[in-house]
């Protein structure tokens, strides 16, 4: 069993060495220059006291040589103390170095670090956003991107300062006996195993704490965002859950301060060990000194060896022990860049033609979520003609966003196919794929720049016309939008920043519509596009998506059935499987499941 634990804290230094090596790159990679500089600036200054010291060495035995003598020149003494200020000098400057270094270092470690996982999160596909532990690791990566990389950055070349501080101090030491060198050298091994000790335990703290963790941060976003304010003002919510709050930090408060004690007192018994050993040598040295081995400039510099030894162990350790603690989180950021998306093209994928509208085909299709049992689409088939208007009417969780999700390919299919022009939709390129589809899914963004933006980002692969945009506001409706905001098209949107202007429900709806619209592709995709919005604008929406025209692709998700009532085929969604398909007359004749609802819609409008 302590073997298997041994095995495993050697497997830990291990991955802290390799972790170390790849931000190490990382920095070298973004900059060479300060990578250089930082290197320099670190390690120059541990030379720099054992110079001073044996200058001092030097000056000590001038002094003691000249006792008694006559008429001695002090210029050799001037000059060894110009050297002296010098190294005093020197170190200042080094000093000022290193702290405009580690700022500079500190500007710009983090942000690229962020980006490029913030670029490796935007090529990930959702089901890693839908995984748990997935999150819980990117919870972390969030909460310590900003210091522990830069943490552990600068504890590694505090580390390099002081393994040279402590290789000098042993070289200088074995000089006098090679026996105390490598004595001295053996003491650091059991503190060193102290200290990684902890640092486990730190982490794995942390990491059991994940979801706990996780739930601290939801809650806090709940009471902090103004959209949940409303409903919490109401249900008065906020009492429980920042109870709840307080218990997760108690429970974690109280379990590091356990580690916390252990750790404390466990390290001052191995440093006064450590004093009572360095004190030992102090004595041989002195003692070798009284017998008139060494001079007495000699004692002052070799006891200053010893004690610089010493600050060097203790900082070695206390940066090793930093790099090693930080490696364990930031291990989680290059875990997240390893990530691999499952959902890929192969090379020989074939470019979708972008400006035509394909058949669609859904062949024998079933499909459960990731992780789930259960069957969401069911042995499920459907065809889509070019220019078809297609609606899909069902009740929640029959499945019908699920399709559309399928036709984006953010999932793959259990079994079965879809089909783009005859292509398994795996074979296709997804860059051309997506530039084909114009969807507004449920919970569409709501992007807090400006109305004239959140029209563009349908399009950002064209330059800015703001011609089209008007036209495509016309279409949804956002153009009255613009007209009652104060600064039109230019009125920054939401509450996030200063001057921005909320809308209603139903005018953010018009506004991503009219980006919809504004993408102008081949395939329109409207996953309950107007729900909040008023009959009357609802209708002339409709009418515009009629006049897209028969080289348009419309499919509409809808539980309004005067939304769907125009389309050329209806399909009925119920439990994975489509129960009915025609238009309307057709499905009003058949006196299924359509016309049942749309009866009971209808007469309550009556
Ligand atoms: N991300 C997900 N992970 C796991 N299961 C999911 C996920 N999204 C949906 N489901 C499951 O798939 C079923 C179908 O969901 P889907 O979103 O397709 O329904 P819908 O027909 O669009 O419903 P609604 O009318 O409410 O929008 C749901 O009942 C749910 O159990
Ligand atoms: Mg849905």
């Amino acid at each position: 069993m302590a073997g298997l634990i041994k095995n495993e804290r050697i497997g830990k230094i291990l991955g802290t060495a390799k972790t170390s090596k790849r931000l190490l790159l990382f920095l070298w990679k973004i900059d060479k220059p300060l990578f250089l500089t930082s290197f320099i600036v670190a390690v120059v200054p541990a030379f720099i006291p054992f110079a001073n010291a044996y200058i001092y060495k030097l000056i000590i035995d001038f002094i003691v040589s000249s006792f008694g003598k006559p008429n001695v020149s002090l210029s050799f003494l001037f000059i060894l103390m110009g050297f002296r200020l010098g190294t005093f000098v020197l170190q200042e400057v080094f000093f000022s170095l290193q702290s405009y270094v580690d700022l500079l270092v500190w500007t710009k470690l983090p942000v690229e670090l962020y980006r490029v996982v913030l670029l490796k999160l935007s090529e990930l596909n959702l089901q890693y956003f839908e995984d748990s532990n997935f999150k819980d690791m990117l919870q972390r990566v969030k909460e310590s991107y900003t210091w522990r990389p830069l943490n552990m950055i600068s504890a590694l070349f505090y580390t390099m300062q002081s393994l040279t501080g402590l290789i000098l101090a042993v070289l200088i030491i074995a000089t006098l006996n090679i026996f105390l060198g490598l004595f001295i050298l053996l003491i650091a091994v059991p503190v060193f195993f102290n200290q990684t000790k902890y640092a486990k335990t730190i982490w794995g703290l942390w990491e059991e704490h994940s979801p706990y963790r996780k739930k601290f941060w939801y809650i806090s976003d709940l009471i902090q965002n103004g959209q949940s304010a409303k409903e919490m003002k109401i249900f008065q919510t906020a009492k429980n859950f920042i109870g709840e709050l307080d218990k997760i930090q108690k429970k974690f408060v109280s379990q590091n301060s356990k580690v916390g004690k252990r750790r404390f007192l466990t390290t001052m018994i191995f440093d006064i060990g450590g004093i009572v050993v360095y004190f030992a040598i102090e004595l041989f040295i002195v003692l070798l000194t009284v017998a008139g081995k060494i001079t007495l400039g000699s004692l002052t510099y070799f006891t200053f060896v010893v004690a610089n030894f010493q600050q060097a162990v203790n900082g070695l350790f206390r940066n090793m022990s930093q790099v090693y603690t930080q490696t364990l989180f930031v291990e989680d950021i290059f875990r997240v860049l390893d990530a691999k998306p499952t959902i890929t093209t192969s090379k020989r994928a074939v470019k979708q033609d972008i400006h035509k509208a394909p058949l669609i085909e859904f062949k024998n299709v079933n499909f459960s979520y990731p992780g789930s049992k259960k069957a969401v689409l069911k042995n499920f088939s459907l065809k889509i003609n070019p220019g078809e208007k297609v609606a899909f009417v069902g009740e929640n969780g029959a499945g019908k966003t699920t399709i559309v999700k399928l036709l984006a390919r953010f999932y793959d299919t259990d079994s079965g196919e879809i089909l783009i022009n005859g292509i398994n939709i795996k074979d296709i390129d997804l860059v051309s794929w997506y530039r084909t589809l114009g969807v507004i899914f449920q919970d569409f963004i709501k992007y807090e720049y400006t109305l004239r933006e959140n029209i563009y980002f349908g399009k950002t692969f064209e330059k800015e016309d703001i011609k089209e945009i008007r036209k495509a506001a016309g279409k949804s409706g956002a153009d009255k939008v613009a007209n009652s905001l104060e600064k039109g098209y230019e009125q920054i949107l939401g509450k996030t920043f200063e001057g921005g202007a909320d809308l209603s429900v139903g005018e953010w709806q018009k506004v991503a519509l009219a980006r919809a619209f504004f993408r102008n592709a081949p395939v329109l995709i409207l996953d309950e596009p107007t729900s909040a919005i008023d009959p009357k604008s609802e209708n002339e929406i409709f009418e515009k998506v009629e006049d897209l025209g028969k080289n348009k692709t419309v499919l509409i998700i809808s539980h309004r059935f005067s939304t769907v009532r125009n389309a050329d085929t209806i399909y009925v969604i119920e439990k994975g499987r489509i129960k009915e398909a025609g238009n309307h007359e057709k499905l009003m004749k058949q006196k299924g499941i359509y016309e049942k609802l749309f009866t009971i819609q209808a007469k309550r409008y009556r």
